[in-house]
């Protein structure tokens, strides 16, 4: 447990934001200490729980409104209470027609009384999201003036030459946020924080690693953002046929094989020196969760990067998980999976598709009794963290 995150948003957070750093460490004891005691359907303290837990957190949907007209609406929580409002750039340039403080629904679910904390709407003109010829960065600075924007609070788009996957092959790789738009921003957002992490880490890239892994792929919304060069290393996986065989028909040249809900996979020992996956530990029961991490142990090389995303605490304020049972579920069990399976691909067979959460202390605790924890970074895909997993050599 001694072991946390030394690089990444709170490294960042620390290095420009001052006064504002906030450390990794174990959910804070006293803040659960405090909320057992309290009503938290009093939305004041939901609010509070928002303003400490998802700082820095960037929640924009993001609409075409034309060919060159681009909005963006939604939240945005800043690194601190002090330094005003906070500052949005567009590959670095400051975004000056900005509407600050309107409604959102986070504020509609929390604080429907006073409101109107972190709603945010701009419009940029000059680029077409769903034909992107470079990479574009959203990002967000709060605090003092001279605070930069932390990387992992960011949104990006890029290009991409694989075509768009009908709606209903979205659906199935999470129902709600069903757009197009949306799904690109989703998998670019993904892919160049996780280039970003890696380098922080050391590595040149995506190029330092010879076979990668994407362990739950759907319809390739992360694959589709590798460079050209990289596609030779990739392989992706699902338990979902219907989308394995979009991806097969539309992304030829990677690697792409149906799985069963039930380790093995069909690979050989030590494999893959890449592994991730965005969203699959938050759909799985507590013993599949387990028998996973024994088989993606399995097929990691010695040294190997296993990158796995959780809903951490970003998702627990954000998504309306504060009630008093759920948390105090978290504080003694550090999990909570779903009483209900999760409707998204209930024509699997052998599904057991539900929606679960874990506490950081939990992934140290268990996850480490397989791997290297070597931190976890908040808000790292919309409100799920990251996991940064490596095998024991
Ligand atoms: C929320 S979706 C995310 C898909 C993809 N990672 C993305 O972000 O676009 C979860 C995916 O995990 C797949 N899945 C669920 N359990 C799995 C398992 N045990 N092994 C592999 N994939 C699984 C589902 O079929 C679904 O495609």
């Amino acid at each position: 447990m001694d072991d946390y995150l030394t690089f990444g948003r709170h490294h960042l957070a620390a290095t420009h934001q001052g006064a504002f750093a906030q450390h990794l460490e174990p959910e804070p004891r006293p803040i659960l200490d405090f909320l057992r005691m309290t009503n938290l359907k009093q939305n004041r303290l939901g609010l509070a729980l928002i303003q400490e837990w998802a700082r820095g957190m960037l929640g924009l949907n993001v609409e075409q409104i034309d060919k060159r007209t681009t909005e963006f609406t939604g939240f945005a929580i800043p690194h601190g209470d002090l330094g005003g409002d906070p500052r949005f750039f567009v590959n670095g340039e400051r975004v000056t027609d900005i509407e600050l403080h309107i409604p959102n629904h986070i504020d509609t679910a929390i604080d429907p009384e006073g409101g109107r904390h972190f709603g945010v709407r701009f419009r940029v003109k000059g680029f077409d999201v769903l034909n992107i010829k470079k990479r574009i960065e959203i990002a967000m600075a709060s605090g003092p003036s001279w605070a930069q924007p932390d990387p992992y609070g960011s949104l990006w788009f890029g290009p991409s030459s694989d075509p768009l996957p009908a709606a209903a092959n979205l659906t199935r790789i999470g129902g709600r946020d069903g757009a197009p738009e949306q799904y690109l921003k989703f998998g670019a957002t993904f892919i160049y924080k996780l280039e970003y992490l890696l380098k922080q880490m050391g590595y040149e890239g995506f190029s330092s690693f010879d076979r990668i892994l994407d362990w739950g792929c759907g319809c390739g919304r992360m694959l589709r953002f590798f460079d050209k060069s990289d596609r030779h290393r990739l392989t992706g996986i699902d338990i979902d046929g219907q989308n394995i065989a979009w991806n097969r028909e539309n992304m030829g040249d990677i690697q792409f094989e149906q799985i069963s809900t039930d380790p093995p996979t069909p690979f050989e020992d030590g494999r893959f020196n890449l592994i991730y996956a965005n969203s699959v530990m938050t759909h799985l029961t507590v013993d599949d969760q387990f028998a996973w991490l024994q088989e993606l142990a399995r097929i990691a090389a010695p040294g190997a990067v296993i990158a796995l995303t959780i809903h951490g605490w970003h998702s627990w304020a954000i998504l309306g998980w504060q009630e008093m049972n759920t948390l105090l579920h978290f504080k003694e069990n550090g999990i909570r999976v779903a009483a209900e399976l999760n409707p998204d691909i209930a024509d699997v067979p052998g599904n057991r598709y539900t929606d679960t959460a874990h506490t950081h202390e939990y992934i140290y605790r268990e996850w480490g009794k397989y791997f290297e924890v070597h931190g976890i970074v908040e808000g790292f895909s919309g409100t799920q963290a990251m996991v940064i997993l490596k095998t024991r050599t």
